[in-house]
This record gives structure tokens, sequence and C-alpha cells, in this order.
């Protein structure tokens, strides 16, 4: 008899092992908003330059990152590119438990959370080599690697866009050193390869 029942325990430990762990059951997936009409107005800039910049962020994602909401499906529709309290880690959560994480910036032209005071040639260099204004290198995150090669006029008109954008007050978290709780949530971004 007892032997029966520590085959029967035995058996369902072995099935128990066995179950495939489905992660659905316990997460739902979201999808990331790649396009939404950020209205724009009046400027000093001509209206198909702004148009123009409008086109290129679109495709260049820019509000994708840059506005609340927008990764996870449901993006904040009164704070296009202000910013968004959903960072990126990088630095690999599965290897360390605490990893860096940096949050898209406000890039409306709110003076004290956004990008009010920095003049055209600081944006430009961003754009191009992740320095910000105030010479500090920005992480890789922010893509401008892949901006590097943009050229003048695209990249002003990227700007005509950005200063064209209603102003919006709203601080993003502080980014996070590698080690440090991060207390807003982040996503990664990684390349899993099967040993076996
Ligand atoms: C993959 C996400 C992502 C995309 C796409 C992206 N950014 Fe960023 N951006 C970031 C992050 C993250 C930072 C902050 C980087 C840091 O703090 O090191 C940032 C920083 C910036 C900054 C600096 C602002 C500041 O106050 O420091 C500007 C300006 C900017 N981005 C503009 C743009 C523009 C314009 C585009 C599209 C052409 C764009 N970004 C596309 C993630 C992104």
């Amino acid at each position: 008899m007892l032997r029966i029942l520590s085959a029967i325990v035995l058996l369902v430990v072995l099935l128990t092992a066995c179950e495939v762990y489905d992660p659905l059951v316990d997460y739902d997936v979201k999808q990331p908003v790649t396009l939404h009409d950020v209205p724009v107005i009046p400027s000093d800039y001509p209206p198909e330059q702004v148009a123009r910049g409008k086109y290129l962020a679109e495709i260049l994602a820019c509000g994708v990152c840059h506005t609340d909401g927008a990764l996870v499906g449901e993006p904040d529709m009164t704070r296009h590119f202000a910013g968004s309290s959903t960072g990126t880690a990088y630095s690999n959560p599965l290897v360390v438990k605490k990893p860096g994480v940096v949050y898209p910036a406000n890039i409306t032209p709110d003076p004290e959370t956004g990008i009010g005071r920095w003049n055209d040639d600081a944006l430009m260099r961003l754009l191009r080599t992740g320095v910000d204004a105030h010479g500090e290198q920005q992480l890789p995150v922010m893509p401008w690697p892949a901006y590097a090669r943009i050229v003048e006029e695209d990249a002003r008109a990227i700007i005509a866009f950005l200063r064209s954008l209603e102003p919006v007050r709203n601080k993003v978290p502080k980014n996070v050193e590698p080690g440090q709780r991060a207390v807003s949530p982040y996503v990664h971004f990684g390349v899993y390869e099967s040993k076996r």
C-alpha cells in the first residue's frame, strides 16, 4: 500500500516538474502604439518645415519613447512628447538584480521640465552625438547613433516641429544608477539564444 502511495506521490511530483510554464497565464502582452497624431500650434517656423518635422518624428518613433503610456498601448494624449515614466533598463535585469534605468525626457518646449531653454544647435548636437545641453554624454538608449547621419535640413525640421508642440510641464523620473531601486517601471530589450 505504502509503495503504491509513494509511487503516486512520485508521479504527481514528476508531472508537476514536467508542466510547461506558460507566462501568459501570469502576464498580459502589451503592444506599443507607434503612431499617434500630435497637434501642433502656430509657431515662427514655416508650416511646411513643421509638417516635415512631424513626419520625420513619426517615422523615427520619437513619440513612442517620449510619450507616457505609448510603450504599453495607452499613450497619454494630454502629454504627447512630454516624457515617459516607463524607463528602459540599460543593464540586464536577468543578470544584475537592480539595473540602471533611463527615462525618456520631456521634449516639449516647457522651459523648466522640457527643452524650452535649449538652443537649436544644442538640440542638433544631441540628435547627432548624444551630447546634451550641459555637455554630458547621454546613453545610446536615446538612439542618437542611429540618427548621427541625419542631414541638417531634416534635423532642423524635427527641431521646428518640437518647438511647435504645446509646452507641457512634466518632470520625468530621475535616471537610476545600477544597484539602485527603480521606483518607476522599465522595459528591457535582450536577445536570448538557447544554449542547448
Ligand atoms: C528608444 C527610445 C527613444 C527614441 C525612439 C527616441 N528617444 Fe530621445 N531619449 C530617449 C531617452 C531614454 C533619453 C534620455 C537619455 C539619458 O538620459 O541618457 C532621450 C533624450 C532625448 C533628448 C534630450 C533631452 C534632455 O532633456 O536631456 C532629446 C532632445 C531627445 N531625446 C529627442 C528625441 C527625438 C527628436 C527623437 C526622434 C527623432 C527621439 N528622441 C527618439 C529615448 C528615445
